[in-house]
């Protein structure tokens, strides 16, 4: 794959619909088209700098669970191979080869759907303060990055700024409905376990990961990207140490070195030195070379 960076894209007469913090999305016909930019963002920043390749990684980790998943759930996916794409889209195949997915224009749900298998980020905190995730009693004396006895279901708010709220089953049922939300959940569960037996396979431990869910034409389909390293945690099983917190296949390097940063988490954000910037980028492909390869 090749290594130049795609930090914004323009593709002229099409219509944008939104530029999200990583990927921007266009509609083509009755088709979005999603394209994977390598922007990368921590604490919701989106900083001035791009990871090479990111976007192309996502995109293929993506589809390769896509693949996985798809006799357990239907998926937004109609081509992800820019000769199969609409004429329309021809001008920009080079941008588009590799980071870009035709979609089905869904109505996504208004949570996410996080599944968590391990008790690390915002369910370790939770349950030091409570002893619960998202409502949901837990044992005493889990530790930091503890496995859970089985999968939990933990939803949170999809918020258009700043951080998701994390939400109880109750409070997922007020926003999407009873049967929604507990086809929602089943799915959610199933996905996850699916991908943790294939992960645990290739020594690779999936602590927790996010999914969207929308409609389209009625029906309950899994959009946006899938068991990515932007939506999951990944550990390597060799390195598992319960009892703290574990290194991840995401952007732990660009979190770690912005906190010796004398910087308020607020907009602009830092420009990210080279060393970080080839790091980051490398554990984003070994990632897909140990799922894919
Ligand atoms: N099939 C789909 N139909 C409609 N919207 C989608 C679909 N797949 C993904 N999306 C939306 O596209 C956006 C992707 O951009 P992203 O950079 O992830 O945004 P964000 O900053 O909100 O995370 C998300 O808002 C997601 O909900
Ligand atoms: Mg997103």
């Amino acid at each position: 794959m090749r290594s130049d960076i795609v930090l914004k894209t323009e593709l002229p007469g099409l219509k944008m619909l939104r530029r999200g913090k990583v990927r921007d999305v266009y509609e083509v016909q009755d088709n979005l088209l999603i394209i994977a930019t390598d922007r990368v963002s921590a604490f919701d920043v989106v900083l001035p700098t791009g990871i090479p390749n990111k976007g192309r990684t996502l995109t293929q980790v993506s589809l390769y669970w896509f693949n996985q998943t798809k006799d357990i759930i239907e998926n937004h996916v109609v081509a992800a191979d820019v000769e199969d794409y609409p004429k329309v889209l021809a001008p920009f195949k080079d941008i588009l080869r590799h980071r870009s997915m035709l979609v089905k224009k869904a109505e996504p749900l208004a949570i996410e759907a996080i599944v968590r298998g391990y008790l690390s980020g915002s369910g370790w905190k939770e349950y030091r303060k409570l002893g619960s995730v998202c409502g949901i009693r837990l044992p005493v004396g889990l530790v930091e990055s503890s496995k859970l006895t089985d999968p939990l279901f933990t939803p949170s708010t999809k918020a258009e700024e700043g951080h998701d709220v994390n939400i109880t089953f109750e409070e997922t049922i007020n926003i999407v409905g009873k049967e929604r939300a507990e086809r929602v959940r089943d799915i959610a569960l199933g996905v996850y376990s699916r991908a943790r037996d294939i992960a645990e396979r290739k020594g690779i431990i999936i602590a927790d990961t996010k999914m969207e869910f929308g409609l389209y034409q009625d029906k309950l389909i899994l959009i946006d990207e899938l068991l990515t390293p932007d939506s999951s945690r990944f550990w390597s099983a060799k390195d598992y140490k319960p009892g703290k917190g574990q290194d991840s296949f995401d952007k732990q390097i660009v979190r770690d070195y912005l906190l010796t940063l004398d910087w308020d988490q607020t907009y602009p954000g830092p420009e990210l030195p080279e060393d970080i910037v080839k790091k980051t980028a490398a554990r984003y492909e070994e990632i897909l070379s140990i799922l894919t390869g």
